[in-house]
């Protein structure tokens, strides 16, 4: 038979789901895993937005809609990208409903690419990025960011990767896995490159809604010199313990934005009917469930923190948005894939090797602490016996 798809089966399978799926085969054979992977909040998705959906159901909300997203919801997003984001927007013309962020941001780079352009990674980077240019046929090309300058832009690190065929550069703010955010100098610089060197920004502001110590998210469309060029994706699995609904948009100029309409229309038709619903009742009801998931992930990061900061050649930064801390592991002769395997396979501890997000990344693992406190101690009890055994 003839070949399958090569562009398709380079792909690197995604290390973040094989190592959930080692862990749901360890924990299946009686094991006590405590896991530090989960890439999404472990709470219940507030009950008034479940009942949006399920009213929406039972009055018969269930056909295809606009691919662009029902009208109630396109207002909710606008007002909310005004209100929260700085970015005012046209809700009939420059937003697009998606089914997850995720697709928003593939579909936004099937939108800009052609083959042979493109695409900068700032790493260490979400391990989604580089597939997603590869499939709509980009060329991805990473930016290592430096640990001793705490992952913070560069110009002249950038600009150095730039070439005639960068076409878009994708920026996450807060940031999976390393939890920071970009600074209005380091947006600056992006802004002064992207005109400079005329690329798009595709930026991806999933962890907006989650930020401590009153940091800010500074959207990138907020600029004025930016927002022309820059497409801004976000969703509502994060913040509102929505994962499994799958709901998203991306929002951008009419130009960007009908043209990536065409690629919803034809793959996707639209976002589901009645969670567009949910999505209404989340972001114009009551936003106490997010501030109540706050608390407990104020209290997890700083216990986190501190842990790790206490154990033997750990250096932990406070991560300043999202869920996840990313310390580094120094004195150690092993990778950061071998330190996840033994973590795993010694201490029954799961966490995420900093190389799945790019080189940058090696020396480091992601802690999601998007699980209970008690499971957080009883895992940080866990590594510092182990990193005591190594470290003697
Ligand atoms: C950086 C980043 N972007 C996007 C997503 C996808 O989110 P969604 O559930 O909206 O597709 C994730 C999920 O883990 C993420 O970490």
């Amino acid at each position: 038979m003839k070949q399958i798809s090569t562009r398709v089966h380079n792909l690197q399978p995604s290390p973040t789901v094989a190592l959930t799926d080692k862990t749901r085969v360890l924990k299946s054979q009686g094991l006590d895993i405590i896991s530090f992977g989960a890439g999404e909040p472990d709470f219940a998705t507030p009950s008034h937005i479940t009942e949006a959906a399920v009213a929406s159901l039972r009055s018969g909300f269930t056909h295809y809609v606009s691919s662009r997203g029902v009208s109630d919801l396109l207002d909710a997003i606008a007002s909310h990208l005004r209100s929260a984001n700085g970015i005012s927007i046209e809700p009939t013309k420059e937003i697009i409903v998606t089914a997850g962020s995720k697709i928003a941001i593939y579909m936004s780079l099937m939108g800009l690419l052609d083959p042979g352009d493109e695409v900068l990674v700032l790493d260490p980077a979400w391990v989604s990025f580089d597939p997603m240019i590869r499939l709509a046929s980009g060329t991805p090309v990473h930016v290592a960011l430096d640990w001793r300058k705490n992952f913070r832009l560069e110009e002249k690190v950038i600009e150095a990767h730039v070439s005639p065929s960068t076409k878009a550069i994708i920026l996450n703010s807060p940031n999976n896995p390393t939890g920071q955010m970009l600074s209005l100098d380091e947006l600056k610089i992006i802004e002064k490159l992207a005109n400079k060197h005329d690329f798009y920004i595709i930026s991806d502001e999933i962890y907006d809604r989650i930020t401590y110590d009153g940091a800010e998210n500074i959207s990138p469309a907020s600029l004025p010199g930016l927002k022309p060029r820059t497409l801004t994706t976000n969703g509502f699995s994060k913040a509102y313990a929505m994962t499994g609904w799958r709901l998203g948009f991306v929002a951008g100029s009419q130009e960007l934005i009908s043209q990536i309409l065409r690629v919803q229309q034809h793959v996707v038709t639209c976002a589901t009917s009645f969670v567009q619903a949910a999505g209404v009742a989340a972001l114009n009801g009551p936003q106490e469930p997010l501030e109540d998931m706050m608390v407990e992930y104020r209290k997890r990061r700083a216990f986190i923190v501190d842990a790790l900061n206490d154990m033997p050649g750990v250096t932990c930064p406070v991560p300043a948005g999202a869920f996840y801390v990313f310390p580094r592991f120094e004195g150690l002769s092993l990778s950061s894939q071998e330190l996840a395997n033994r973590l795993l396979e010694e201490s029954l501890v799961a966490t995420t090797p900093g190389s799945a997000f790019g080189q940058a990344g090696e020396g480091h693992l992601r802690l999601s602490f998007a699980c209970s406190l008690e499971d957080i101690e009883t895992g940080m009890a866990r590594m510092q016996k182990f990193l005591s055994r190594e470290n003697h």
